[in-house]
């Protein structure tokens, strides 16, 4: 506490004194400059004069900007294809441009017409090669100052952004579920569409549906829309194209509030709105600090277990794994997350996966404000304190370097690869680090004034950063210098400007681990009753290696972790067990991998798996697993496989 108070009467000194000297600087948008600064010396961070190239579409959306996406499918589950036509309205931005270039990728074009002057006409078009990350190039001849295109296409069986679910794959059995994963570059899996973050659409939508499913997506949609297979919705507020989504079976609804509720399979709908029975709270936490949600509802649907993520923030609709529903709304931070986007990501977008930090690490930052206000600084920080774990064992075993700095490289191999701890805990203690110097009078409400600048639009780091210093940095100039925000920005590695969180309640756990280490106690004397899963996560993380088997054996007895059936509990125990080959957690794990398909565990446990000798066991459970899981969880895995070859 008295840490807070000195901190506070020192920032009010440097108030006083930034006061005499400098004026802040106006709100500026990217490229505008006012009087005062005309004047000032050069700006520090200079926000870019036009926006960079997406490397990762083919779009040539600085001639053409598609403004507007109508969809009309039929969604065919017999032969696992959408099924009919994209008409994209267009603003041109060089009105001599005459070629269209879309993104596509596995999508069966069979038509393209344009329309000008209000009549459409066959337009000619070109597929162009496959590259395995971005596609093809879908060029289209437009006739003069063509308005609109209409686009009659189908997609593949194979698309990598759509998971087709047999009924067999499903909790109830009887009906076969749809779900759609866009980001990163997967909506162009979907649709042809300029597939770029630095692109906002809105959109409009008819689905066409088993009778006996109901359909939702990331739009407005009629709430007593009767199940009849007919489906409409809108999205009147531009997004990019990768937080289109949606999703197709037999689940029900519960409402938490007027506009908040859940959609899930009956078999854990009710568990669903009990977890997430705080999530009005957590809305009313953000309002709070950055100003009220735009988005109109904010609905979750709990997908099946081979849903990739944890959670995807599809506005208006976040998408969540069931891995979260651990029945004490432990692992809801994942809902604070993906609610924060609803500012950070979807309101203010990285307008290029090299700042995807904009995107994930505000995002974790707001996400770890939540969890204080609802639940307070103890749990914060313990999450924050996990979170650094994870960061320093990422830069640890980065790649390259460049992949350790919150701007990634202007090679970034795969958009995938920008969003490692790297963008999540380092932006979040990044942005720690500011909130520590300027203190949360100034901090707070400069972040709310960012994300009103830039609502609805797509930024740069360097937008930012132009930003934060006209509106924090001029007010209180001697609070950071350049080179400490370099070197969390641009440098690669863990700056030692970083306010590492110390959790009492951690320090408690690690004694008791240690007496348990040292041999004084037996696993069943931890006086583990308290335990949150935050406290189990640091003990199981930090237990060393080369622990004996009769350890492990010693704490699975006590505590069955083996068996437990908290996602997180049981993946940081099956990742101490793989190491130290501790063989009756295999066969737990075996059912595990069967039965959740979330990346982030399966990823590094089949990985584990390689590393530690069992290439031919993990090879094996993957040949059972490989069906249920996502595309994109079948392509990562056999890439893990191909690298340890
Ligand atoms: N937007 C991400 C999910 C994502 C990242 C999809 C990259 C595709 C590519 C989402 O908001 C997210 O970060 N989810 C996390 C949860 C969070 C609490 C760290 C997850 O899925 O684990
Ligand atoms: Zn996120």
């Amino acid at each position: 506490m008295s840490h807070r108070v000195v901190a506070v009467s020192i920032l009010a000194l440097s108030f006083a004194l930034a006061a005499c000297s400098q004026e802040p600087g106006a709100a500026n948008g990217p490229g505008e400059t006012t009087p005062e600064q005309a004047t000032a010396p050069t700006p520090v961070y200079a926000a870019p004069t036009e926006q960079p190239v997406d490397p990762f579409t083919y779009a040539n959306y600085r001639q053409i900007r598609v403004r507007h996406l109508d969809l009309n499918l039929d969604v065919l589950f017999d032969e696992k294809v959408l099924d009919g036509v994209a008409v994209l309205d267009l603003d041109y931005v060089d009105s001599d441009a005459t070629v269209l270039v879309l993104d596509a990728n596995d999508l069966d074009i069979k038509s393209v017409e344009a329309n000008a002057n209000g009549e459409w006409s066959a337009a000619p078009f070109t597929l162009g090669p496959d590259d395995p990350i971005k596609g093809s190039a879908l060029e289209i001849e437009l006739p003069d100052m063509a308005a609109r295109v209409r686009i009659t296409y189908r997609t593949s069986s194979e698309a990598e952004g759509l998971q087709w679910l047999a009924p067999e794959q499903t909790a109830g059995k009887e009906h076969p579920f749809l779900f759609s994963q866009f980001q990163p570059l997967y909506a162009r899996t979907m649709a042809p569409l300029q597939d770029t973050p630095a692109v906002r659409i809105t959109y409009s939508a008819k689905l066409k549906t088993p009778p006996e499913l109901i359909a939702v997506m990331s739009a407005a949609q009629d709430p007593d829309a009767t199940r009849d297979g007919d489906y409409s919705f809108d999205m009147p507020q531009p997004i990019p194209a990768y937080l289109l989504a949606l999703a197709v079976g037999d689940f029900g609804f519960k409402a938490i509030n007027d506009h908040i509720g859940v959609y899930a399979e009956d078999y854990i709908l009710d568990a669903s709105a009990a977890e997430f029975e705080d999530t009005p709270k957590m809305e009313e936490a953000i309002n709070a600090l950055y100003g009220p949600y735009k988005w109109g509802r904010f609905d979750m649907i709990v997908l099946p277990p081979s849903f990739p993520f944890g959670g995807m923030e599809n506005p208006r609709l976040t998408f969540l794994t069931p891995t979260l529903i651990a029945g004490d709304k432990s692992l809801t931070n994942v809902v604070a997350h993906e609610l924060a986007h609803s500012w950070s990501g979807n309101l203010v977008t990285n307008s290029n996966w090299r700042d995807a930090w904009l995107n994930e690490g505000f995002t974790s930052y707001v996400e770890n404000r939540v969890m204080e206000t609802l639940y307070g600084e103890g749990r914060a920080v313990m999450e924050r304190s996990l979170d650094l774990a994870s960061l320093k064992r990422t830069v640890a075993e980065a790649e390259r370097p460049e992949l350790t700095a919150l701007k990634m490289p202007a090679d970034l191999a795969h958009p995938d690869d920008a969003f490692s701890q790297v963008s999540y805990a380092g932006g979040m203690f990044f942005l720690k680090f500011l909130e520590a110097r300027f203190g949360r009078d100034a901090f707070d409400p400069f972040l709310r004034g960012y994300f009103d600048h830039f609502a609805f639009k797509s930024v740069t780091t360097e937008d930012f950063l132009n930003y934060f210093e006209n509106n924090l940095w001029a007010n209180n100039p001697d609070a950071v210098t350049k080179e400490e925000i370099d070197a969390w920005v641009y440098e690669p590695g863990i700056p030692d400007t970083i306010e590492a969180p110390t959790s009492d309640a951690f320090a408690k756990v690690s004694a008791q681990e240690n007496l348990w280490l040292a041999g004084e106690i037996l696993a069943a004397d931890l006086k583990t009753d308290a335990w949150s899963t935050h406290e189990w996560l640091h003990f199981l993380n930090a237990l060393p290696d080369g622990m004996m088997v009769e350890q492990f054996a010693d704490l699975d007895g006590a505590y069955d972790l083996s068996n437990s059936q908290n996602a997180e509990i049981a993946f940081a125990w099956y990742m101490k067990a793989i190491a130290a080959g501790y063989e009756p957690a295999m066969a737990p794990l075996d059912s595990f991998l069967m039965s959740v398909g979330r990346g982030k565990f399966i990823y590094r446990l089949y990985a584990a798996l390689v590393e530690h000798d069992r290439r031919d066991w993990a090879a094996e459970v993957f040949a059972r697993a490989r069906p249920g899981y996502h595309p994109i969880a079948q392509r990562r895995i056999e890439e893990i496989f191909a690298k340890a070859d």
